[in-house]
């Protein structure tokens, strides 16, 4: 068998600790379906000491990610630091920069910097791979990619963001407070580290930006994207919803335009009504769901968990696993 791929992981949160634990428990699956074994050989993360359900042991710890990039060690680097600048932008173009495939799960650092990122991987020849970054455990990154290389998209949309989506789902069961709600989806680990990013719609919007990059062959970044988030949702206006048939949605809609007004890519993240038999309607909790329309293909609908962190890590290690098999995209 081929020699281990090396990996090196930054940012051990609930999603770090989960790749963690599954390239632990999957480790024959995973050699057998690579064809050569995967390990996770050093990390790097704020605390050393936290529990976290895992065994740090036998793992090398490197204080700075950055260096944990350069880490000769390695073959590979995981950034799940999160953050669109500071150490893991740093620690991704370092680990660039040395010739290591990069798989990260950082839609605000991809919206932000995703082209220099992508041009910089394109120079050196590595992949830069970042299906967690959109829909959780959706593979809507190699749909786009791969999948539906040979079609022209005309519209992406759907519910990107799993703690809003938790969130309402949960204030129209439960009668819930905003503040209740959103405590909740901090505790199951659905919230990012500052949920402000959530509850503003930013992080739909990051996703949207690199989702429309990906389906329209463009530059998308975030502040091409028109946002409002869910912050001024009161249990009245779902109630409302409610009463005309609806349901209320954090929706984020990508589609090309060519009218009198405008002609290019529009991207925006809104609360929207979606009428009871819209397929969107019954997506519930922190699941997402994105709906592509496409020339050739027509209607497709991606249904699945877009929050948490085995569901997020099972993205993640789709692409560690593209790694290991040298898969390359321009
Ligand atoms: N905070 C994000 C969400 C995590 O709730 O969708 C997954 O990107």
């Amino acid at each position: 068998m081929a020699s281990p791929l090396k990996v090196g992981i930054a940012g051990l949160g609930t999603v770090g600790a989960s790749v963690v634990r599954l390239i632990d428990e999957q480790r024959q699956q995973l050699a057998l379906r690579t064809g050569r074994p995967i390990e996770v050989v050093a990390v790097s993360a704020r605390s050393r000491n936290k529990d976290r359900g895992i065994d740090m042991k036998r793992l090398r710890w490197v204080a700075d990610p950055v260096k944990l990039a350069n880490d000769p060690g390695i073959d590979a680097f995981v950034e799940l630091i999160g953050g669109e600048g500071g150490p893991a932008r740093a620690a991704v173009t370092a680990a660039l920069k040395a010739g290591k495939p990069v798989v990260t799960a950082n839609k605000a650092l991809l919206a932000r910097h995703g082209i220099e990122l992508a041009e910089l991987a394109e120079k050196r020849g590595v992949a830069l791979n970042f299906e967690a970054a959109a829909a959780g455990a959706i593979p809507i990154v190699k749909t786009l990619r791969e999948g539906l290389a040979g079609n022209s998209v005309q519209r992406v949309y759907g519910i990107l963001n799993g703690t809003c989506n938790y969130m309402l789902t949960r204030m129209e069961r439960e009668k819930l407070s905003f503040d209740e709600c959103l405590k909740e989806a901090q505790r199951l680990g659905y919230a990012e580290a500052d949920p402000t990013a959530d509850v503003d719609g930013l992080d739909a919007a990051a996703k949207a930006a690199i989702i429309a990059s990906l389906a329209f062959h463009t530059r998308v970044g975030l502040d091409d994207v028109s946002v409002e988030g869910i912050r001024e949702v009161t249990a009245d206006d779902i109630r409302e919803a409610h009463a005309s048939g609806c349901e209320l949605k954090l929706l984020a809609i990508a589609q090309r335009r060519d009218d009198e007004h405008a002609q290019g890519v529009s991207v925006r993240v809104h609360p929207a009504l979606v009428p009871n038999d819209h397929p969107l309607a019954s997506v519930h909790g922190a699941y997402n769901a994105v709906l592509v329309e496409a020339e050739s293909a027509g209607r497709l609908m991606f249904y699945g968990q877009g929050a948490g962190g085995a569901p997020t890590a099972s993205a993640v290690l789709s692409d560690v696993v593209a790694a290991a098999a040298h898969r390359v995209h321009g």
